[in-house]
């Protein structure tokens, strides 16, 4: 009587926790380790691996009390990761040290968590946890960083490329950005860093304290590698003085008058298009008719106004 008692109980106990745990594969397990560990399983995302096998993939001697290593795992550390994680997606050239050091948990959670990919903290908040936030919120900063996306130009394990990067700039500029604006076979001239992808040269590809994520403002960046002494003299060209060269000059390539001219000026669309964006006239008319005028490149600091109608009196300054 007692055993049929006992088998009854058993039965309705067990039916009791088959309908009150969610998804049947946690309840298939005997014992069920949630009848006790509750807590481990209730958030959006669980280790898949539990819901096909159960907890006994990795603890797989539970409760048994002489079980090594402890835990009840049968491995410990990146060790049981690599078990079922191929290792070579996390030992690549270049390795995150945290990464290098297994410290997987440092980042994930094992069992459950709120966030995708068992994330202990969401992106960027995860990667602040040990870089510093300051240098990524800046007066310019980029929108896939402010929107968190590191991981759309990072591999936060391991990468073949330096910094982790997914692919080198500027292909990696390229994944979002329409090459042809940049570098583009229709156009006649091409800026030399641009040419060879050197994007970082001028640009930051996080955040800047300078308009456009650029290293420093124009004219200051274009003087990293051009003699800024060569711009200057007793007369300059206002605009020249200015530091107006992106009233001239496309930054990254552009049509020149003609293919022996060293310039690629600011076309007559960009100058259009500017116009009808902003309702105004963005690019002044001198600056306009002065490029085209110019002849030679040390023009920049020497008399360039006979013959001009408009603005005459920038002109009559800069006259010798
Ligand atoms: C009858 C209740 C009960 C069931 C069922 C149960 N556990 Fe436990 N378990 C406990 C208690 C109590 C502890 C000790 C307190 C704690 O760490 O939560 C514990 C501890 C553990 C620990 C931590 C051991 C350590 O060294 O810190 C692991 C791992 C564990 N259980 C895994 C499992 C797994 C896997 C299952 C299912 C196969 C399971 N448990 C089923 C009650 C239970
Ligand atoms: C993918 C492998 C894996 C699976 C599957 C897994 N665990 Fe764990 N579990 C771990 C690891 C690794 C630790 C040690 C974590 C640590 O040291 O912070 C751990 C620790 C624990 C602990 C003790 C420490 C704590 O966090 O309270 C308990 C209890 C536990 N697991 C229960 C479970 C239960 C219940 C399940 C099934 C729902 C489960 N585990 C499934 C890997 C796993
Ligand atoms: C510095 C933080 C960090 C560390 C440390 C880390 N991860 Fe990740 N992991 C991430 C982030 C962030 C993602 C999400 C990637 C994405 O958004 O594409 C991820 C995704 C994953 C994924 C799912 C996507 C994929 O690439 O297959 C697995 C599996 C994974 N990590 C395993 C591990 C293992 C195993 C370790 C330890 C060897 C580890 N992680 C260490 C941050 C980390
Ligand atoms: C017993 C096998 C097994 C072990 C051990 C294991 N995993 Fe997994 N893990 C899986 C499977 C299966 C998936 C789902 C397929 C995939 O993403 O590879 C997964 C997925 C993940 C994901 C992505 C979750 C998501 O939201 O898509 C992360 C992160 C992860 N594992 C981290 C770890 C870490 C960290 C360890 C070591 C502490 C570990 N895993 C150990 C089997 C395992
Ligand atoms: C647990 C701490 C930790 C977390 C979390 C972390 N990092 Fe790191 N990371 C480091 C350490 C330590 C270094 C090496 C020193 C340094 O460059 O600051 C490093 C270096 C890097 C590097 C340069 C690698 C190289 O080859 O020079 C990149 C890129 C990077 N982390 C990206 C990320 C991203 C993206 C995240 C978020 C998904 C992140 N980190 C989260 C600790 C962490
Ligand atoms: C648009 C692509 C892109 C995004 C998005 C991005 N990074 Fe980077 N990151 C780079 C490039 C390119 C480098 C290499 C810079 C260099 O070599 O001068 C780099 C370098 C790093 C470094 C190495 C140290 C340094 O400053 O040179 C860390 C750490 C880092 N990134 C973390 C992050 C974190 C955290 C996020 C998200 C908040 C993030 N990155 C988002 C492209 C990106
Ligand atoms: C994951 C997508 C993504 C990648 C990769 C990316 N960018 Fe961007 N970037 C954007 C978006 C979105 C904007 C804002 C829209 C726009 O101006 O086209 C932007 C804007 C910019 C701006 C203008 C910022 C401003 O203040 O107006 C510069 C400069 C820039 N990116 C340079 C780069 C460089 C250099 C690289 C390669 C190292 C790169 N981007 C890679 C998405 C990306
Ligand atoms: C010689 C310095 C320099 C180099 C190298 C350079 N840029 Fe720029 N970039 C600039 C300047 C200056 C601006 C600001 C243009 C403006 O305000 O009209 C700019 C603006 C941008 C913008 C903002 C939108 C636009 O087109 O005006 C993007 C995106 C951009 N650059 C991407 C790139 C990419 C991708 C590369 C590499 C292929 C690159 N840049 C290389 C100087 C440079
Ligand atoms: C990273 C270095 C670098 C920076 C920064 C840089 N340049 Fe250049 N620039 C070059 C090189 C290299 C050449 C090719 C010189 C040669 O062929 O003699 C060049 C050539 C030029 C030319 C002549 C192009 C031609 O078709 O011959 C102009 C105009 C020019 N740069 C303008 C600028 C302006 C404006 C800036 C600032 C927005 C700037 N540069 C910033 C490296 C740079
Ligand atoms: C008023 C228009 C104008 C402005 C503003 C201007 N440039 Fe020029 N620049 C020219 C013209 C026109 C040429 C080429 C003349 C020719 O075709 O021989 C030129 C040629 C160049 C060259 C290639 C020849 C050389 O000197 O090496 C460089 C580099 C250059 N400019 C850089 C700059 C920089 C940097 C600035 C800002 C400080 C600037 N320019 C401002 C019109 C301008």
């Amino acid at each position: 009587m007692n055993i049929y008692r006992a088998i009854f109980l058993s039965f309705l106990i067990a039916t009791a926790f088959v309908f009150s745990f969610p998804g049947p594969a946690f309840s298939k397990q005997f014992p069920d380790c949630l009848l006790c560990h509750k807590r481990k399983t209730d958030a959006k995302v669980v280790h898949p691996i539990i819901k096909e096998s159960g907890c006994v993939a990795c603890h797989t001697r539970p409760h048994e009390m002489e079980a090594k290593p402890q835990k009840f795992l049968f491995a410990t550390g990146v060790d049981l990761c690599f078990t079922c994680h191929d290792r070579k997606k996390f030992t690549r050239k270049i390795q995150h040290p945290p990464v290098a050091q297994g410290m997987c948990l440092s980042c994930h959670y094992v069992h459950k968590s709120d966030n995708p990919n068992l994330l202990i903290t969401a992106t960027p908040g995860l990667c602040f946890n040990c870089h510093d936030k300051e240098k990524f919120e800046k007066k310019s900063t980029h929108p896939p960083v402010a929107g968190g996306m590191c991981t759309s130009c990072h591999n936060p394990h391991s990468s073949n490329i330096e910094k982790l990067l997914v692919s080198k700039p500027p292909d990696l500029c390229f994944i979002c950005h329409e090459k042809d604006l940049y570098i583009s076979d229709t156009k006649k001239k091409h800026h030399a860093p641009v040419l060879k992808g050197k994007c970082l040269s001028c640009h930051n590809p996080h955040a800047s304290a300078a308009e456009k994520l650029l290293l420093k403002s124009v004219p200051g960046i274009c003087f990293t590698c051009h003699i800024q002494a060569e711009f200057e003299d007793k007369y300059e060209h206002p605009p020249v003085e200015a530091g107006m060269c992106l009233s001239c000059h496309e930054p990254h390539q552009g049509d020149a008058k003609n293919s022996s001219s060293p310039i690629y000026q600011r076309s007559v669309l960009t100058a259009t298009t500017r116009e009808s964006s902003t309702g105004r006239t963005s690019i002044p008319l001198f600056q306009r008719e002065c490029a085209r005028s110019v002849t030679n490149p040390m023009r920049h600091r020497i008399r360039l106004c006979s013959g001009f109608r408009r603005p005459t009196a920038v002109c009559s300054a800069t006259r010798r």
